[in-house]
């Protein structure tokens, strides 16, 4: 491959040479994966031991859904967001071999900071002690971390940003209506992370594509927040705590449908086909709309990166620590395309396609 200072040799005039070579980079500059970590809740709630909490079983769950087992917080334990947040983050950073003060930007997907603000971004910088950068949150459900890496992408593409950390952290048990057996057999705990670098070769993230539909929002959504809204006064009224709540019925086909749309947008934008995509990384909401996806995309299951039996869905947590068991078990290998697709609260849905340089 030719060098960019190659490109230009032919302009004799130094400086418009410098101004070509600076516009090539820019125009070439990429942001690729350097590190990815994760951490999650030591507490495992199964299966089982949901059964002396609400109506349901086992056996139910497992067929429904393909979780046997999810990850809760304790708070004897001293868990909450920020410190999985934190823990994925100097994961993914230790992978990369890179310092905190190396980092030039953290930006978080998450629905659950342990406060309304300061946001995540900023409790996770103060606990790495990295001075005057920017650090912010972005809200878009399970599709937080994608978005979150759009940000971070763009940022390194235009040249604002060198090193970022990009992270989606949940702790769903916060806000989980534990006598609702429709959504607390599903929602968990949990933190991934990724360490961004920018790069002027053909690698890394080739493309990122993110979308919403506000006006479909109430199919899931927390009634927690301000302004108080009628349905939050009616729960006051009845006294119930403010809790997550969910049409699932109404959200498993759109969630299929939106999955594979923004998946064929994708891979359609690289001109790449499903049989060119190595792995395929999706969020983790419910194991038959993971396969729902992987028929309507004509990839086989072994393709399709799982591990919802293991954790549940844990939201924004979902892919990034997906893709961090998968890059442990040597699964992506340097050079291959890797499909990430989610979909969730807003609503929102999201997709992105890296070639893999680690
Ligand atoms: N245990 C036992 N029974 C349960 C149950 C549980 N945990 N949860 C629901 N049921 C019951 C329902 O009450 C219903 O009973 P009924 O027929 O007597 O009324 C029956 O199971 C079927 O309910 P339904 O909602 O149709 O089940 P489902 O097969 O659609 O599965 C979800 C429910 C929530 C698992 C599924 O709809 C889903 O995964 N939805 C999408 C979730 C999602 O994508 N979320 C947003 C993105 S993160």
């Amino acid at each position: 491959m030719r060098k960019n200072s190659e490109r230009v040799q032919t302009y004799g005039n130094p400086i418009i040479k410098n101004i070509i070579l600076e516009v090539i980079t820019l125009m070439l500059k990429k942001a690729r994966i350097i590190g990815t970590g994760s951490a999650v809740p030591q507490r495992i709630l199964t299966n089982k031991e949901l059964e002396d909490i609400v109506d349901t079983s086992d056996k139910w769950i497992t067929r429904r859904t393909g979780i046997k087992e999810r990850r809760i917080c304790s708070k004897k334990l001293g868990e909450s967001t920020t410190v999985l947040a934190r823990q994925a983050c100097l994961n993914a950073m230790e992978m990369a071999g890179v310092s905190p003060q190396s980092i030039d930007m953290i930006v978080i997907g998450t629905v659950t900071s342990d406060r309304m603000f300061p946001s995540t971004a900023c409790m996770v910088q103060e606990a790495l002690e990295i001075e005057d950068i920017p650090a912010f949150d972005v809200s878009a459900g399970c599709s937080g971390f994608i978005f979150a890496l759009t940000v971070a992408n763009n940022a390194i593409r235009c040249g604002t940003s060198k090193r970022i950390l990009v992270a989606g952290v949940e702790r769903l048990s916060s806000i989980v209506n534990w006598e609702d057996r429709g959504t607390c057999v599903l929602l968990a705990d949990g933190a991934g992370a990724v360490v961004l670098d920018s790069t002027t070769e053909e690698e890394g993230i080739l493309s990122t594509h993110i979308k919403s539909d506000g006006t479909a929002g109430k199919l899931l959504y927390s009634a927690d927040g301000n302004p108080y809204t009628p349905e939050i006064l009616q729960d006051i009224l009845d006294k119930k705590p403010f809790h997550l709540k969910m049409d699932g019925h109404r959200l498993f086909k759109r969630a299929i449908n939106c999955l594979t749309s923004i998946a064929k947008e994708a891979m359609e934008h690289n001109s790449l086909s499903s049989k060119d995509i190595a792995l395929v990384v999706p969020h983790q909401a419910n194991i038959r709309i993971i396969q729902g996806l992987a028929k309507n995309l004509r990839i086989p299951m072994e393709k399709i990166y799982t591990n919802i039996e293991k954790y549940g869905n844990t939201s924004s947590a979902s892919i990034p620590i997906a893709m961090d068991e998968a890059n442990r078990k040597g699964l992506i290998m340097s050079g291959g395309y890797a499909l990430l697709v989610t979909f969730g609260a807003g609503l929102t849905w999201a997709s992105a396609i890296l070639k893999w340089s680690i």
